[in-house]
């Protein structure tokens, strides 16, 4: 498939400008952590409090956006890369209309996390490592995925018969097995506060 013919077009309406309309520094808060860490309930509750606080936000969830935009992906390697490089070109989009995104993918691979944040300018791309031991989240088991897993039913699974790469320097480092979940969110509020993302 060749892109030749395709023509960039520049719009008179720019980022800076939305953003300014938003009161906000656009970014994607990128969670990544193994299934049942803990992503998308602190997620959701990050975007609770940026709701309170009036900021402009959307939550990209994994179960969600494989059951729509990436209904025909599965959890083969190849499928995972494209699931990250999907939701890095939706997540940037976002941004660019000034909305702060939060994203909760396990996003397993370091290089397809590096890849979405090549894609974003300076400071535009938070890595929250959701940090939960593999025992807790299996004991957790929210939606029986582990117990299938072992029993062999559920090829490819992170954490048992594939990889998880954990980041080795992400902007926010949460350990949600020692903390409440309004805990862990508020250290992400914070951060997004001090550097001047938001205002609170
Ligand atoms: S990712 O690895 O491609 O980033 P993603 O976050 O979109 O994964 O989807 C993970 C969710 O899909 C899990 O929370 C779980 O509910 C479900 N799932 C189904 N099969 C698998 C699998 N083989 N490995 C991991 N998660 C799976």
């Amino acid at each position: 498939m060749s892109n030749n013919n395709i023509v960039w077009h520049n719009h008179d309406i720019s980022k800076e400008a939305r953003s300014d309309l938003k009161q906000q520094r656009p970014c994607v808060l990128w969670f990544t952590g193994l299934s049942g860490s803990g992503k998308s309930t602190i997620a959701n509750a990050v975007e609770a409090k940026l709701y309170a606080l009036g900021r402009h936000t959307y939550l990209l969830d994994g179960d969600n956006i494989r059951r729509g935009l990436n209904a025909r992906l599965g959890f083969s390697h190849e499928d995972r890369i494209e699931n990250i490089r999907r939701i890095g070109e939706v997540a940037k989009l976002f941004v660019d209309a000034g909305t702060i995104v939060l994203s909760a993918f396990i996003s397993p691979f370091q290089e397809d996390r590096d890849r979405v944040r090549a894609m974003m300018e300076e400071g535009e791309f938070i890595e929250v490592f959701i940090d939960t031991p593999l025992e807790e989240c299996e004991r957790r088991d929210p939606k029986g995925l582990y117990r299938k897993a072992r029993n062999g039913e559920i090829p490819d699974f992170t954490g048992i018969s594939s990889p998880y790469e954990a980041p080795q320097h992400p902007e926010i480092h949460v350990k949600n097995s020692e903390l409440s979940i309004d805990a862990c969110a508020d250290i992400i509020i914070d951060y997004l506060t001090t550097k001047g993302y938001i205002h609170a």
